[in-house]
């Protein structure tokens, strides 16, 4: 293919098999022999599965997968499966779970697993009187939603309520219909979008109105977890530590653009304990961040304060949509032995697990920041990635990597000329 012959307009790409797919792709890109290959590398995840999760595979892309240890969450032990491309995640998981321990470990809970659908209706003369409508035919509404899923009202779920709202928006009025899902060990968009597409015409007959979207939101306040620990003040490295870290907690209060980089740190371990065990990592981030605003101004997923003792006690609470059953956490065979590592049956479960890895995860962060900062660790871990990409194998890769440490000189330039140094000496 030469360059003005190149296009990205492909009809039928999709239903080509795969290695066409990825000739196509290695022939537009310029993809060695050696590069195609590593992209179709099964590593514990196979071509044919992968293909079908989703659309156009040409290859897979392998993430490290590590466990976060210590964990001692409502009295009960964990491992902690977590799939991230970040160093320092883990280790800093894990060092302060271990920390948490000292005071009995992490006290988590969780809300009943609802998750709230959306059925938006317009062309409405008169939405309020609509919505009166709606709200008379409650139950009719819900048994039928619920006739759509037999299994999950068998299993205790099933839809539960039904609310109502009517919106002033830019383009007029309109009415919202909420329907209150339990969804048990699903993530349970499926299920939501499945009754609130089966709901809309019955809400057409009610309210005469047009039903446009049908449709689950992943601001999932019904569906909360939280975790609470108790830091030991001299274990993590006396008062002033405590003191530091309610300052930076003060601070993530008073700043949203501190608040967006505190959170951030705490979903760097909810979204890696999701991956690894095949959730929806962007419905996690979209709840998450939208609870954080839902007060009308951005804040802080974690409250920190001082016990009467002098310790550091922390709380963290975010909606947590996540399943056990369903989507890729029963297909992909690593998910299914992340799940069999953490020991999880419920999706409740998990929830309570992830709200205390996050909050294990801000509390590593924060006391990082607040003390010697977290480049020098960072950097330690980030050198050994330098000397990967610097092209350094085998023992030279922590050669390199410990010569730039000493020197305090963390680049992909000196790695590359720490590395050439090593190899004309070699
Ligand atoms: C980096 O991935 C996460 C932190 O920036 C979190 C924070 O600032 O609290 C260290």
């Amino acid at each position: 293919m030469s360059p003005s012959t190149k296009t990205s307009r492909l009809p039928g790409f999709h239903k080509l098999p795969l290695p066409q797919r990825l000739e196509i792709v290695k022939e537009f890109a310029g993809l060695s022999d050696e590069e195609a290959k590593l992209l179709i590398a099964e590593a514990g995840l196979k071509l044919e599965v992968a293909d079908r999760m989703v659309e156009n595979v040409i290859g897979l892309m392998p993430l490290p997968l590590g466990v976060a240890v210590n964990f001692l969450i409502n009295g009960k032990d964990f491992l902690v499966p977590m799939c991230i491309e970040e160093p320092s995640v883990i280790a800093a998981a894990s060092n302060a779970a271990r920390m948490a321990r000292v005071k009995g470990g992490f006290k988590a809970g969780s809300t009943a697993p609802v998750m709230i659908g959306q059925i938006q209706v317009v062309d409405l003369p008169n939405p309020f009187e609509a919505m009166l409508r709606v709200l008379r035919a409650r139950e009719e509404v819900l048994e039928a939603v619920n006739r759509k899923d037999p299994v999950l009202v068998k299993l205790g779920g099933g839809a539960r309520d039904l609310t109502a709202k009517v919106l002033d928006t830019v383009a007029g009025y309109m009415l919202i219909v909420e329907l209150h899902v339990d969804v048990r060990d699903a993530m349970g968009a499926n299920v939501v979008n499945t009754m609130c597409e089966a709901a809309a015409p019955l809400i057409e007959d009610l309210t005469g109105g047009k039903v446009l979207l049908r449709i689950l939101t992943n601001l999932a306040t019904e569906r909360l977890a939280w975790a609470e620990a108790v830091f030991d003040k001299e274990v993590i490295g006396g008062p002033e530590v405590v003191e530091a870290v309610l300052k930076a907690h003060a601070f993530a209060l008073a700043d949203p653009y501190r608040a967006a980089t505190h959170n951030k740190g705490i979903m760097n371990g909810i979204v890696a304990v999701a991956l690894a065990t095949g959730n929806d990592t962007r419905a996690l981030e979209a709840g998450a961040h939208a609870y954080a605003a839902r007060t009308g101004r951005y804040q802080p997923l974690t409250h920190w304060w001082r016990t009467a003792e002098g310790d550091l006690a922390g709380r963290i609470e975010l909606p947590l949509a996540v399943g056990v059953v369903g989507g890729a956490t029963g297909v992909h065979p690593i998910a299914k032995i992340a799940r069999k590592i953490l020991g999880v049956t419920t999706a409740q479960e998990l929830a309570e697990v992830m709200a205390s890895v996050g909050l294990a995860q801000n509390f590593a962060a924060l006391r990082a920041l607040a003390t010697e900062g977290i480049q020098r660790g960072h950097m330690k871990l980030h050198a050994r990635n330098l000397a990967i990409a610097a092209g350094a194998t085998g023992e030279l890769i922590d050669l390199v990597a410990r010569r730039m440490v000493e020197e305090g000189n963390i680049r992909l330039d000196r790695a590359r000329e720490i590395l050439e140094d090593l190899k004309t000496k070699a």
